[in-house]
């Protein structure tokens, strides 16, 4: 359950949208903190001690760093995988999407924010839903193994196949869909969450499943982060066979390392106001590293953070497989709560 398997370093919080939804947001989307290049690459050397085969660069957006060419280099040359997240913008200039290519990434992940040009404005501030489609069709001619991803919510359920679609027409071949999630609570702000939502995202979800499955041949899957009871058994077993689903995370498994622009180690890529540990401070090689990664102390701020939601969870056969889902989810309705709303729900 303990072994790494995958990192990800956040090379720094600005960006060239304004997603509504997007935890950068609550630092204002910084200019001002993007990782230096040498800590960067420290980083990557670390890593690739820990025996990690995988590093992801992510942001903000990583294709407004300028070391991101470089650090794409560093990876590859260390026989490591480069992954990049990115919304894909930069990348429908080709030219730099081969200059970023010809420096050995491995695989992308490109994020869509709408299903038209309106509503992709609507979301991100930005008119560029037919920039992210070209990069889409770039990034398809190219051998690249990459994944067009989305974020579903309530607000988008109804309408993502639109954006689907599009993504096909355009060589988009293989889907990852998550779900949105609300940290913004350790921001100290304010929580109004209607639980409704959930059913919502869930129901929608499952109302589309047919038609997602026609339009991209099966070749999806869902990185849900509910708990698996709330699901209709028959959907989760289908897209179990079809190995359509994946319902835990690097957080629940404590499979994975997230690094902030900083050099801490934050438990997940959502959560940058919550420093396991430093780079330089309380590590900087891989033996102080693996001293910190496996002292009680910092094994207690993981099971503190990963605690199963409810007593039911403890006694459930799913419990590994599900980890009782995204621990953001108890910062604005309990377990129980939840499960009092899923039975009103199936009653109605
Ligand atoms: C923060 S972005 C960084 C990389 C790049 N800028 C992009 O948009 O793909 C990484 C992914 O996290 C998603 N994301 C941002 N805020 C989120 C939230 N509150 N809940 C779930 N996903 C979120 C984004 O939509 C994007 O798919």
């Amino acid at each position: 359950m303990n072994q790494l398997k995958n990192a990800w370093i956040t090379v720094n919080r600005q960006c060239n949208l304004r997603c509504r939804w997007c935890y950068a947001g609550s630092i204002d989307f910084q200019k001002t903190s993007d990782m230096p290049v040498p800590l960067a690459k420290k980083l990557i050397d670390l890593i690739a001690q820990t025996g990690i085969k995988n590093i992801a660069l992510t942001g903000g957006e990583p294709a407004c760093y300028e070391g991101l060419g470089e650090l794409i280099g560093y990876i590859s040359s260390r026989g490591l995988n480069a992954v990049l997240i990115t919304n894909g913008v930069a990348l429908s200039d080709l030219a730099f999407w081969e200059s970023l290519r010809l420096q050995g990434l491995s695989s992308l992940n490109l994020s869509l924010k709408g299903g038209s040009e309106e509503d992709y404005r609507k979301n991100t501030g930005v008119e560029a839903y037919g920039q992210t489609l070209q990069a889409i069709s770039n990034v398809a001619s190219s051998d690249i193994n990459y994944v067009v991803s989305m974020v579903l919510s309530s607000d988008n359920i109804g309408t993502y196949l639109r954006a689907v679609k599009d993504a096909v027409d355009f060589g988009g071949k293989e889907f990852h869909f998550s779900f949105e999630h609300d940290f913004s609570v350790l921001d100290e702000n304010e929580d109004v969450y209607d639980i409704q939502k959930v059913f919502q995202l869930v129901d929608g979800f499952q109302n589309s499943y047919e038609k997602l499955s026609e339009i991209t041949k099966g070749h999806f899957q869902l990185h849900q982060s509910l708990p698996i009871c709330i699901w209709d058994k028959k959907l989760i077993q289908k897209l179990t066979e079809k190995n359509q689903i994946i319902t835990s995370c690097q957080l629940l498994e404590r499979s994975g390392l997230v690094f902030d622009t900083d050099g801490s180690l934050i438990p997940c890529n959502l959560m940058h106001q919550v420093s396991v540990g430093k780079y330089g401070e309380d590590f900087q090689d891989i033996d102080s590293f693996m001293a910190f990664w496996n002292a009680p102390e910092t094994k207690e701020i993981y099971q503190g953070i990963c605690n199963y939601p409810g007593k039911a969870c403890h006694y459930c056969k799913e419990k590994h497989h599900c980890g009782g889902g995204c621990i953001s989810n108890w910062y604005h309705y309990s377990y129980d709560q939840l499960m009092e709303a899923f039975r009103v729900e199936k009653l109605l």
